[in-house]
């Protein structure tokens, strides 16, 4: 292969579509997240729904947000519901150990979450707490955001104000339960899930999809134990996590300041999600050839250093182009395996880790991995297609990578969406495409691209890196043939 031309062949059908679920985002009671990021100072002067933040909700629409997970993370298992329902003022204040030691008043529960969801117009996604949490406490949430007869839970239910239940259909079934939710053995969480899968009933119109606490990265003993031990009918998805790491968990590396060996290591971990997701998809095979089990990577993306002078208990990290090409990357990476990952959530969605929307009080910006999601959003429930990439190498010392990544889908109303990454800092990628029996007479495109692979968006400059139209791709008798810039994700339609 040349170092700078790519080749590929997309197929025009498969047997699957893309879930919408895999472009789902996460939510904690984690620094300025929930608190000061979508729920604000009532005196904050920005348009608002009770506390709710409407310009960050708005924001959130415009790409589909499709759904939203909460309470956390490792908060989800020391978080008690009762706590956040009924008069904000008599809720009990409590101490966030996790993250930051800071108050937690308990003034968003599960009714701002259901309202913000609405709002958003997403599905709800509920981490329920085993780690410190009982049977009883997990049954009647469930009761009380899903029953609509006559029972204690949802007479309460009523009493605060929301007469019909909310139907809750994503459940997990505690966070992280061999680290913060627990510390448990796979074997002894296995049966916990089982018991406690038991009791999260199926109220009428209201059934459960059940989520295992999954696998931290390369465990695959714990996917095999989950797989062997629980039934396939207490189980709608099996999670994952994995968050790239750029330097070591002791000191991650910064957000904005990195060497081009630093960026080339962060992008060959970031593409360690696929190997993963083969390796932790091959052991659901074993016990589940028929795929009837999501894998639900439901923390991912890149982990750095806080922010100098930023509280280190609340990980605000700025994102940059970098983190836009790791989006790219690891959607392609989603959509490929879409036939197991039905459903994923990026770490987290505002003011957290890779975020999507930072905000200093009235501001309020869109990352560069927000913008991903922009345009990766025609990808929702489209048919997925096969592709077959021959990609030139992205070589650092004696290491190499795969310049090129890719996916592609067809959408309900017949039009083709292939999404480029050109993960090369310093070279353009001329990529030539064989659709042989897919039907198309034109194409446009998309591009996010910056300057430097460090370029970020700032509250002065809000607007650094954004989508443009690209040009860049052309009809050359049966091929289409794209020139990537550096450093760069493109999404072109083919009509
Ligand atoms: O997303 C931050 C934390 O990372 C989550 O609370 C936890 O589940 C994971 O370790």
């Amino acid at each position: 292969q040349a170092q700078n031309t790519a080749s590929l062949v997309i197929q025009p059908k498969s047997d699957h579509t893309i879930s919408r679920h895999i472009y789902g985002h996460f939510s904690e009671h984690l620094g300025r997240c929930i608190y000061d990021g979508f729920w604000v100072d009532p005196a904050l002067n920005v348009q608002k729904k009770d506390r709710i933040r409407l310009d960050v909700v708005d924001a959130l629409k415009k790409i589909h947000i499709p759904n939203l997970r909460w309470p956390g993370g490792c908060f989800a298992d020391e978080y008690h519901w009762r706590d956040g329902i009924g008069p904000r003022e008599q809720r009990p204040k409590m101490v966030n150990t996790n993250w930051g030691g800071v108050i937690e008043d308990n003034s968003f529960g599960t009714h701002e979450f259901l309202e913000l969801c609405e709002l958003l117009g997403c599905e709800p996604y509920v981490s329920a707490n085993v780690g410190s949490g009982t049977v009883e406490e997990m049954a009647k949430w469930v009761e009380y955001l899903n029953f609509d007869g006559i029972s204690p839970m949802s007479a309460i239910r009523k009493q605060n104000g929301h007469e019909a239940p909310w139907k809750v259909s994503f459940w997990g079934v505690g966070n992280e339960s061999w680290g913060c939710g627990g510390n448990m053995t796979p074997a002894f969480y296995a049966d916990q899930y089982r018991r406690y899968a038991t009791y999260a009933r199926n109220y009428p119109g209201a059934p459960l999809k059940k989520i295992v606490s999954g696998a931290n990265d390369f465990d695959f003993n714990w996917t095999e134990t989950i797989m062997k031990q629980v039934p396939l009918h207490q189980m709608w998805g099996v999670s994952l996590h994995y968050y790239t790491v750029p330097l070591t968990w002791g000191n991650k590396g910064s957000a904005t300041s990195f060497s081009e060996q630093e960026y080339f290591t962060t992008m060959k971990k970031c593409l360690a999600m696929d190997s993963l997701v083969i390796k932790h998809a091959a052991i659901m095979d074993k016990y589940d050839p028929k795929k009837r089990v999501a894998l639900v990577v439901d923390e991912w993306g890149i982990w750095t250093n806080v922010e100098p002078g930023t509280n280190p208990g609340f990980l605000y990290q700025q994102n940059s182009l970098r983190d836009a090409l790791i989006a790219g990357t690891t959607l392609n990476i989603f959509n490929n395996h879409s036939d197991r990952v039905r459903m994923a959530e990026l770490a987290q969605t505002v003011n957290v880790l890779q975020a999507l929307i930072l905000t200093d009080k009235e501001k309020m910006l869109l990352t560069p991995t927000y913008h991903i999601f922009d345009l990766y959003k025609v990808h929702h429930d489209a048919q997925y297609l096969p592709v077959q990439l021959n990609s030139p190498a992205y070589t650092s010392g004696k290491e190499q990578i795969p310049a090129v990544n890719v996916s592609a889908s067809l959408d309900s109303t017949g039009v083709v969406h292939i999404s480029l990454v050109n993960l090369n800092p310093t070279q353009k990628i001329t990529v030539s495409t064989s659709l042989q029996e897919v039907k198309w007479k034109t194409v446009s495109g998309q591009i996010l691209t910056s300057g430097k692979v460090t370029d970020v968006n700032t509250f002065d400059q809000p607007n650094k890196i954004h989508i443009e139209k690209f040009n860049g791709a052309k009809k050359q008798g049966d091929q289409l043939v794209a020139e990537l810039p550096p450093a760069s994700v493109v999404v072109l339609e083919l009509k």
